[in-house]
């Protein structure tokens, strides 16, 4: 940038002195939030468009000052441009750089807002981009899920809770439970939305302006529904940060909880599923190792995720209204959240796609446990007109006959389980077939062949 009078702070007319240098150095964001000069560049054309419609500006000054900005987007863009933290932010690097650029015309640009309202609007334009993102990232790694998922319908496991044993699952199954929790995150993005779509344009510091400005016109023109309502609010809140860190958040328990779950499913005590080559790595001193490193790189990622949320609402507790420069980091935390967030998703994509179950495993581990109990039980009830309670204490009690002659419930013979209820048959056997067990919870949402087959199907037509 040349040296001339622009060559100062734009407040420099009443602050006589230069401002500390070692705040201009670590108190400057424009490292961070030069990420917004597209959003930024769009919004100003957007004001000075309104300016001119209202007659606030002439039609030679709007023309001259969208020129600029047009030429400053190009300079930005073909990184030419060089950013000064002397200037703050990209507010203030845009409008010194609009100087340079048409000269003291320049000057008219800034009527009627002011940075409060100009960067939420950058910052809104910015999230609800990158909610359309994330709203993509994660259509393609429930893709990817729905793909393993139908090839593994008829492969069974055991279902865990507490991780012991207890019911057996379609493995497809399970991995459809993924595809909720990643659908219940797309739900919870687009539910960001609403807030996303109210304009903060033209409250200006935070009273609102004197100028006739057109609020509507800049809504619609930067494509949002329409206004804020409350000036005050509106340069205070940063509520849809928060929603945004909050979505982001819940997503990467979500990416953690499964990671952890394939790192105890690929250990060798589980060894439930494989990794390829391609998503382990090696250990520098143990030569047999295939560790999962990339699993583990996700678990802890929701560690720094967290930390982004945890910042902003430490900031945000107790701070009054309306603008304080402790908002400022407000950036900071969504695009570190943001970026990490995506290549997380990548990441996950990618080990889904590299994963494999190891089949053999996964039955031999269902056939422990006596994971077929609770199918005894209600067979009891269904055929002996029992209450549940009481057949789940006969069924106790063939377990422990089970466990006591360490047998399987399967290899138990008749004799045995007449025991249990004298006027039982050999057809209480198939109770004991996993196959039959995971196909007999045939209620809406269960793991049965059929039930699984059809909401692939439905979740495959709904994403196409
Ligand atoms: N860089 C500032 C931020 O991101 C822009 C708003 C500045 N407003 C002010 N009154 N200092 O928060």
């Amino acid at each position: 940038m040349t040296k001339n009078k622009n060559n100062r702070a734009i407040w420099n007319t009443r602050i006589k002195k230069n401002i500390s240098n070692l705040y201009q150095d670590i108190g400057s964001s424009i490292d961070i939030d030069k990420r917004l000069y597209k959003e930024d560049i769009a919004g100003s054309k957007a004001h000075v468009e309104m300016l001119f419609k209202q007659k606030i500006i002439s039609f030679k000054v709007k023309n001259k000052i969208i020129y600029g900005l047009d030429k400053i987007e190009k300079e930005i863009t073909k990184k030419k441009f060089i950013f000064n933290k002397k200037y703050e932010d990209i507010h203030m690097n845009i409008e010194k750089r609009l100087f340079e650029v048409i000269g003291d015309e320049a000057g008219y640009i800034h009527t009627a807002r002011s940075r409060n309202d100009q960067v939420i609007t950058d910052f809104k334009i910015w999230i609800k981009n990158a909610t359309l993102e994330m709203e993509m990232n994660l259509t393609k790694i429930m893709k990817s899920i729905l793909k393993i998922a139908e090839k593994n319908v008829e492969v069974i496991m055991p279902g865990f809770t507490h991780l012991k044993n207890a019911q057996a699952v379609s493995f497809g199954h399970y991995l459809m439970a993924y595809v909720e929790m990643f659908n219940r995150d797309k739900k919870r993005f687009i539910n960001n939305l609403e807030n996303l779509s109210e304009s903060p344009l033209g409250v200006s510091a935070l009273t609102g302006t004197s100028f006739n400005i057109d609020r509507n016109y800049t809504s619609k023109k930067l494509g949002f529904k329409n206004p804020t309502n409350n000036s005050i609010d509106t340069v205070s809140d940063r509520d849809f940060v928060l929603d945004y860190l909050f979505s982001t958040s819940v997503c990467a328990m979500h990416i953690s909880r499964i990671a952890e779950e394939l790192i105890i499913w690929n250990s060798d005590a589980f060894s439930l599923v494989k990794l390829n080559d391609k998503i382990v790595t090696g250990s520098s001193i143990m030569p047999q190792k295939k560790n999962p490193d990339l699993l583990e790189y996700l678990r802890g990622k929701s560690g720094s995720i967290y930390g982004d949320l945890f910042g902003m609402f430490t900031i945000m507790k107790g701070l009054p209204l309306s603008y304080f420069k402790d908002l400022q980091d407000d950036k900071k935390f969504v695009f570190s959240a943001h970026d990490t967030i995506i290549n997380c998703l990548k990441l996950l994509d990618e080990i889904i796609k590299h994963i494999s179950p190891n089949r053999k495993k996964m039955l031999e581990l269902a056939n422990m446990g006596h994971i077929t109990a609770t199918d005894f039980a209600d067979y009891l009830v269904k055929n002996f007109s029992m209450s549940f309670r009481e057949a789940y204490k006969k069924t106790s009690s063939l377990v422990n006959l089970a466990e006591k002659s360490g047998k399987k419930l399967e290899e138990l013979n008749i004799n045995q389980l007449k025991k249990i209820q004298p006027r039982l048959s050999e057809d209480a056997l198939k109770v004991f077939n996993l196959k039959n067990s995971v196909n007999s919870k045939k209620s809406f949402g269960g793991t049965s062949f059929g039930n699984v087959k059809k909401m692939i199907s439905k979740y495959k037509k709904k994403l196409k």
